[in-house]
C-alpha cells in the first residue's frame, strides 16, 4: 500500500512484476526497487548537483523519477521490454505534469543496456539485478572504456546484489566497495545496496 501511495505522490505507476513471455534467462523480469529501500539508500548516500545517473534496466522508471524528484539532477533509464518501456514513457508524461519546475532532463531510452553508449558525463550507474552476468560484464566494460576516454570518478550501485556481479567487480576491475547499505525490516540478506567506486586515477 505504501508503494502505491509513493507512486501516487510522483504521479507514476510502477507497482507489480512482469515476467518475459519467452522466459529468457539472460534478461530478468521487471520488479521495482522498493521505495523504503530507496529512502534508506539516500539517507546514507548522497547525490550531488553534478551527478548524472543511469539506471540499466529501468523498467517503468521508478528509480529515475525518484532520483530526479529528490535531487533534481539528470537521469537516464534504459529499458528493452517494449510494453514496460511504453509504461515508463506514460509515467514520464504524468510525472512531468507536476515536475515542470525541475529543469534537469529525464531521458528514457528503448534498447539494450549493453548497447548504450556511455556518455562522458554519466557517473553513477544503478543496477537492480537486471540481467545475466555476461551482459553485466559487457556493460561494465563499456563504462570502463568511457572512463578511459573521459577520466572521472564513477560509482556503481547494486541493489539485491548477486554473487557473480560482486565477484566480477572485485576480481576483474578496480572498483572498490565503499558502502554497504542495509534496508530496515529486510527479510532476505540480499535486500541491501552495495556501492562500488572507481576513483579518477584508478582506471583499468
Ligand atoms: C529487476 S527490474 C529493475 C527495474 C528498476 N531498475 C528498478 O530498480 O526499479 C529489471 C529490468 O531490466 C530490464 N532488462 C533486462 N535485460 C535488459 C537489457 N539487456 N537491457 C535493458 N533492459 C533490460 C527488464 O525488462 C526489467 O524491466
Amino acid at each position: 500500500m505504501a508503494e502505491r501511495k509513493h507512486d501516487q505522490s510522483l504521479r507514476i505507476r510502477t507497482v507489480g512484476m512482469r515476467e518475459w513471455r519467452n522466459g529468457t534467462v539472460c534478461y530478468h523480469r521487471y520488479e521495482a526497487t522498493p521505495y523504503k529501500a530507496l529512502d534508506r539508500l539516500f539517507q546514507v548516500y548522497k547525490l550531488n548537483k553534478s551527478d548524472k545517473v543511469v539506471d540499466f534496466g529501468c523498467g517503468r522508471g521508478r528509480v529515475p523519477f525518484y532520483i530526479h524528484h529528490r535531487f533534481q539532477i539528470p537521469v537516464t533509464g534504459i529499458e528493452v521490454h517494449d510494453k514496460t518501456y511504453e509504461e515508463a514513457l506514460q509515467n514520464k508524461a504524468s510525472y512531468r505534469q507536476q515536475a515542470k519546475h525541475i529543469h534537469a532532463p529525464i531521458r528514457l531510452k528503448y534498447g539494450l543496456a549493453e548497447h548504450y553508449e556511455v556518455k562522458g558525463t554519466d557517473n553513477t550507474f544503478y543496477f537492480f539485478n537486471p540481467f545475466a552476468i555476461e551482459i553485466f560484464r559487457q556493460v561494465v566494460r563499456n563504462i570502463l572504456r568511457s572512463a578511459e576516454e573521459e577520466p572521472r570518478t564513477i560509482d556503481i550501485i547494486l541493489y539485491y546484489p548477486v554473487a557473480e556481479y560482486k565477484q566480477f567487480l572485485q576480481m576483474h576491475t578496480s572498483f572498490q566497495l565503499i558502502h554497504r547499505v542495509t534496508v530496515p525490516g529486510a527479510t532476505h540478506k540480499k535486500e541491501k545496496f552495495l556501492i562500488y567506486r572507481l576513483k579518477h586515477n584508478r582506471i583499468t
